[in-house]
């Protein structure tokens, strides 16, 4: 066989996932903070494939963006009768050259494993090559028969007798095929079996018997994983999380408890950073070198440089933190929030679309929305920019450096503080102050001796 042979997948996609017992398509259920469908096709996507084709049914509407978005094309299976079928459903008939062909409820599959599958196909010079996995409890696999070392047939548990059940090695649904074989043996597949579907089971037994070099190939527990209720939905993810700890110790990261931490594979965390149990990394999310994130942190698409800390319970979505700030515990950043460094943010305080000036401090109780913080300034405790009018419309804050700003202060927004300005407590500030004022706006005090009368 030569390696020049043009390559096509299909991944089979268009199942209704009965068991999951959910309103979602199987194949959009995440696992570790993604559909599961997303792993099948970001492992195929680096592999070099010519063509990746898609079939699609139950959730198409769902389904099928997600797919073209990433380049591959859809087919749609116009009532799911079984796995076969969904290969006819792919056009194969226009296919040429190799073709492999995959389960897009897999999630434990990677590049490395599809790579070597491909490599043993081409170095066995076989027509037909499925990929088996040997299991201690092979559950509802499909049941490879041999006999002699030969593979003869696949045997669906649902149809399989009792000694057939004892047999070990199964079928992980992915299978690499001659595009000339699998056009001859398509056609040849019924549908008189337990669940009177289409099994793509059948190319085995059909092509043995029509004397084509029909092959098994050995894969990792990993390949086989396929999940199929909420159970092992439960469990891909769970086994997710722990590969990612693992590689992230291996690169110096501390991890307190690995069982308890939870972070997803597009996450990138710095050596030296120190994580707490309970901790969530979502998303795009970059944590630098020396950061620490103490229990129940939660970060969304955001990047922490180095030596930042995050203490217990923090949410932080969408923002920047620089090096050596301080925030939490319990701190709620919003998006668009960029914290400079050696700022500090204390416990219950709330940033929307802020920039927070390197070294300025909001220590408790504050929200401030839509505004821009001066380096050095010191917001007092219960500060409010009230950036939201009647109009429903948004409004700025723009405080300058070294504002000293008492506790209790409203900020009618628009409004602009200068630099070095003093805000008394208890103010609430409706217009601009200079450079180097100071502002007091509140009731003054008013004393009423002998008040109350013994
Ligand atoms: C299938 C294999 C079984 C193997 C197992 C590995 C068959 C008959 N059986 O069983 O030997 O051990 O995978 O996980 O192939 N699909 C469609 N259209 C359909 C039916 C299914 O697109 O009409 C898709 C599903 O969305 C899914 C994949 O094909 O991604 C496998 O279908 P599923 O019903 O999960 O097959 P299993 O019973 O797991
Ligand atoms: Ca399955």
């Amino acid at each position: 066989m030569e390696n020049s042979l043009r390559k096509t997948v299909i991944i089979l996609a268009a199942g209704q996932g009965t068991r999951m017992k959910s309103p979602l398509p199987k194949v959009l259920h995440p696992v570790a903070g993604q559909p599961m469908i997303q792993y099948t096709i970001s492992a195929l996507k680096e592999c070099q494939f010519d063509d990746i084709r898609v079939v699609v049914g139950v959730g198409e509407n769902l389904v099928r963006p997600l797919m073209e978005q990433q380049g591959a094309r859809c087919f749609r299976q116009l009532q799911q009768l079984g796995t076969a079928d969904a290969v006819r459903s792919a056009q194969p008939e226009n296919i040429e050259g190799l073709v492999l062909i995959i389960n897009g409820d897999h999630p434990l599959i990677t590049k490395e494993h599809v790579e070597n599958i491909i490599k043993e196909f081409e170095s066995e010079q076989a027509d037909l090559a499925v990929v088996t996995c040997v299991l201690k409890k092979p559950g509802q696999f499909g049941r490879i028969v041999r006999h002699y070392d030969q593979i003869k047939a696949i045997v669906e548990a649902k149809d399989a007798s009792m000694d057939t059940l004892k047999i070990n090695e199964v079928n992980t649904g992915i299978y690499v095929v001659q595009a000339e074989l699998l056009h001859s043996v398509l056609p040849l597949i019924g549908n008189s079996n337990k669940q009177n579907e289409f099994y793509l089971t059948d190319m085995v037994s059909k092509s043995v018997e029509s004397g084509k070099k029909v092959i098994g190939i050995k894969a990792p527990k990993d390949v086989a994983f396929g999940v199929n209720s909420q159970k092992e939905l439960a469990q891909a993810t769970q086994l997710k999380f722990k590969k990612k700890c693992e590689q992230l110790m291996e690169n110096g990261v501390i991890i307190i408890d690995p069982r308890s931490t939870y972070i997803e594979s597009s996450v990138r965390v710095g050596s030296g950073s120190v994580i707490y149990p309970g901790v969530y990394l979502k998303g795009l999310s970059v944590v630098g070198s020396f950061s620490v994130l103490e229990p129940n942190v939660f970060l969304i698409d955001s990047v922490l440089h180095d030596g930042v800390q995050v203490r217990a319970g923090s949410y932080i979505e969408k923002a920047v933190i620089k090096s050596k700030a301080t925030v939490g515990p319990y701190a709620r950043i919003r998006p668009n929030t960029l914290i400079e460094e050696d700022a500090h943010i204390g416990n219950f305080v709330e940033l929307k679309n802020v920039t927070f000036g390197r070294g300025a401090k909001a220590g408790h109780l504050t929200y401030l929305g839509d505004a821009e913080i001066g380096e050095n300034t010191n917001i007092g405790c219960g500060t409010i920019t009230c950036n939201y009018a009647v109009d429903h419309k948004k409004y700025k804050t723009t405080i300058g450096k070294n504002v000293f700003v008492g506790s209790d202060t409203q900020f009618i927004a628009p409004v602009n503080i200068g630099d070095d300005a003093v805000i008394g407590s208890g103010s609430t500030i409706t217009k601009d102050v200079p450079d180097k004022a100071l502002a007091v706006a509140r009731g003054k005090q008013f004393i009423k001796e002998n008040y109350t009368k013994k």
